[in-house]
């Protein structure tokens, strides 16, 4: 075939332009979505009169061979086609002669490639919320297994206080369920029909955008062919939303990297998700881990790579836009990858006990508990509290010993209250310091319970949203 526009051009392309221009490498992953545009386009020109329906049965026809022969690998890609609708355009007029020249009537590449990309996005939205769905599901589970398990809260990377490890598990799983709500986002705003906007002016035809998005399935029409073309929002959507999701997925890696290292202890991973080291004969790395971590810095990159393409683009269609799918397919695929490892990580890992006591122990976890029951048992001041717990910590770790370990001596140096045993003993206890966070969203076992049971619930809640899609 020769070029699209041989009109007007004479002489052949610059090899420059060639290889600058050709999109075809990354279209091809969106050969479904141009097939279903070219296939729904083909029967709204003959309900509209512009196509036979002999032709249409041949379009038809050939389009159906064309997708047998990109699945089994037989297409041939060529790169002075350019991109994957001059290659189907092509590849049909090869296969059933003229009536294919038909098929480009009140369209043109411009509304072609949105509806492609807006097509994608929908699918890849819905099938990451299913991957994610799947990464809390492993998350609640985990939760639920470990609700007996304590570990050591931190802030600024230094013991605070004692919390179930359910409760740090689904507070990683809130997070991604706000995700899941991104993606939904995503999907609506893809959920619209550009087809129909020709290069940006409309068309000269009577044709049905009706019919399109009834047949493509779209919830509605763009209202206004030069935005139908020109807007990139649902890919921009998209791109935030694998943003966010590699963002909040790097800072759980980041803890599982961590936990797994020989200082924290806290759990093993299992070995398929670790690899081993060419030289050092003991190592066991965390590299399923690390590899989300890198990945989510390359979500970020992809959706500034998208707005810079946008920033100060005049409307309607330019060029620059065909940049849009190198992010777009490579956060597709990236999130994917992260999804599935994470869980993967969740349902492989297993908490060391005896490692989070120790760190429990060694870090004073309890130390706000034992000033809180000197405010509650023993009517000191809060201030005065804090004082008396914080000169008890000091001795220990001059000593290298654990509130458990402090000598009545030291105990009594610090106050009188600290010498009843049984007070003493049942404040720093870091089981009883977790049951004692009562409050709504806390760490007592009661609230993991219901929390558990509300995770559930909206977990549920969210799939009902993504599987109807
Ligand atoms: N390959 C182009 C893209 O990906 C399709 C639209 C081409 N339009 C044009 N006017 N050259 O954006």
């Amino acid at each position: 075939m020769s070029r699209l526009w041989e009109g007007r051009q004479t002489g052949a392309s610059d090899d420059v332009l060639l290889e600058l221009g050709a999109s075809i490498q990354l279209d091809i992953e969106l050969y479904r979505e141009d097939l279903a545009g070219s296939r729904a386009h083909a029967k709204m020109l003959e309900r509209a009169g512009i196509l036979t329906s002999t032709d249409l049965g041949a379009i038809l026809e050939g389009l159906n061979v064309i997708e047998r022969e990109i699945e089994t690998g037989k297409f041939e890609i060529k790169i002075e086609l350019e991109d994957i609708h001059t290659h189907v355009e092509s590849r049909l007029t090869q296969l059933i002669g003229p009536a294919a020249g038909r098929l480009h009537t009140a369209r043109s590449r411009n509304d072609q490639i949105a509806v492609d990309t807006h097509l994608y996005v929908r699918r890849l939205a819905r099938e990451i919320m299913e991957q994610i769905s799947g990464l809390c599901d492993a998350l609640i589970q985990k939760a639920e297994a470990e609700v007996d398990s304590v570990l050591p809260g931190y802030t600024h990377l230094q013991v605070a206080q004692p919390v179930r490890v359910s409760h740090h598990l689904l507070a990683h799983f809130w997070g991604f369920l706000r995700d899941i709500e991104r993606f939904t986002h995503a999907y609506n705003t893809a959920n619209r029909l550009p087809l129909g906007s020709g290069a940006l002016a409309g068309v000269n035809y009577k044709t049905d955008r009706e019919f399109l998005r009834q047949e493509l399935g779209f919830f509605e029409i763009y209202q206004n062919s030069m935005d139908a073309v020109a807007s990139r929002d649902h890919i921009q959507d998209f791109l935030y939303a694998c943003t966010s999701f590699g963002v909040r997925a790097s800072r759980f890696a980041e803890e599982i990297i961590l936990w797994n290292s020989v200082e924290f202890g806290f759990i093993k991973i299992n070995d398929g998700l670790t690899t081993g080291s060419s030289i050092m004969p003991q190592k066991k790395n965390p590299d399923a881990a690390e590899l989300v971590r890198g990945r989510a810095g390359r979500n970020t990159g992809n959706l500034i790579n998208l707005l810079m393409t946008l920033k100060g683009l005049p409307f309607a269609y330019n060029r620059d836009l065909q940049e849009d799918r190198t992010p777009l397919l490579d956060s597709a695929k990236n999130t994917h990858l992260i999804a599935r490892a994470l869980q993967a990580l969740v349902r492989g890992m297993t908490f060391q006990k005896d490692r989070l006591t120790a760190s429990l122990d060694r870090g004073f976890a309890t130390a706000t508990d034992l000033a809180d029951a000197l405010v509650l048992q023993k009517n000191i001041p809060f201030r005065e509290a804090h004082h008396i717990a914080g000169k008890l910590v000091g001795l220990c770790s001059e000593q290298n010993l654990t509130l458990a370990q402090a000598t009545p001596a030291m105990r009594s140096a610090c106050s009188e209250h600290l010498t009843d045993d049984a007070f003493y003993l049942e404040s720093i206890s870091t089981i009883n310091s977790t049951d004692r966070k009562i409050s709504q969203g806390g760490t007592a076992r009661i609230r993991q319970i219901e929390q558990l049971a509300i995770a559930k619930a909206a977990l549920a809640d969210r799939a009902q949203t993504w599987s109807a899609k």
